[in-house]
């Protein structure tokens, strides 16, 4: 990991929906690598501006090709782009078939945190009651606006966005093979599990960046059922009907 790997200055072309980008790159840096795919953050030029952006490179794991696993990964993407779920500006398929060229999250302001071992180093986190409030706020709404559109949300999709020089927290649908549309479950099904995945990563998140969890857990499952209970009273039919 964390090796530059010289590409020779290689150009891709990158698809969404009919568009062709040619994108040449320059040089990348591995910054992660989970069970379907390996990610790099890549310096490249599109025409002679230079830009940063992620791209991650599926792998064949077991019954499916990464071919296949790209794929699914932009199906998913345009269902969530749909149901106006917080997921990345550019999401784009590359002509090999197995890769996909993405909006970098670490900048400058930001670093980007999943639950997967990552490169972005040792970062500990402290929550304050305001950054809690927002961000599990944001994430079970999130939960649920995927519920509506019969989208079913892991765990591992969420990202935290860390802000470097503010206590502030967001947060992003960023990994989307796990993000996946469920035509023939219900929505109020799809809830369920869809809150249940949010706590946990939220739990996850918190465990590992969040030096001061510890006084947060309580608020977690409150907010957890909280969310739970307001989405059991909005299933219930009205009296009137
Ligand atoms: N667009 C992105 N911007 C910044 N970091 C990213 C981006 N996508 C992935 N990462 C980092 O790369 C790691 C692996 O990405 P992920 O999509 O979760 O891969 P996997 O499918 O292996 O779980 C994550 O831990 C995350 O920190
Ligand atoms: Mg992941």
């Amino acid at each position: 990991m964390d090796v530059p790997q010289n590409t020779d200055g290689k150009e891709i072309f990158f698809h969404k929906k009919g568009k062709a980008t040619p994108v040449r790159i320059l040089d990348e840096k591995q910054i992660g690598s989970g069970m379907f795919g390996d990610t790099f953050e890549a310096q490249v030029l599109v025409g002679d501006k230079g830009r940063k952006f992620v791209i991650k490179k599926f792998k064949r794991r077991y019954n499916t090709t990464a071919a296949e696993r790209a794929e699914n990964a932009m199906k998913n993407y345009q269902a969530a782009k749909e149901a106006g779920l917080k997921v990345f500006t550019t999401y784009r398929l590359g002509e090999d078939g197995t890769s996909i060229l993405m909006t970098n999250a670490n900048s400058d302001d930001i670093t980007c945190l999943s639950t997967l071992p990552n490169t972005v180093g040792d970062i500990k986190i402290k929550l304050t009651d305001e950054s809690f409030e927002s961000l599990t706020d944001g994430v079970f709404a999130e939960a649920k606006k995927a519920a509506d559109a019969n989208i079913d949300v892991y765990s591992d999709a969420y990202f935290l966005l860390v802000g470097k020089n503010s206590s502030k927290l967001d947060f992003v649908l960023g990994d989307l093979d796990n993000v996946t549309k469920e035509a023939s479950k219900s929505p109020a099904t799809l809830l369920s599990s869809n809150l249940i995945n949010a706590r946990l990563g939220l739990h996850d998140l918190f465990q590992k960046y969040a030096g001061n969890a510890a006084l947060y857990w309580d608020r977690l499952y409150k907010k957890y059922g909280e969310a739970t209970a307001n989405s059991a009273r909005n299933n219930k039919p009205s009296p009137l009907e």
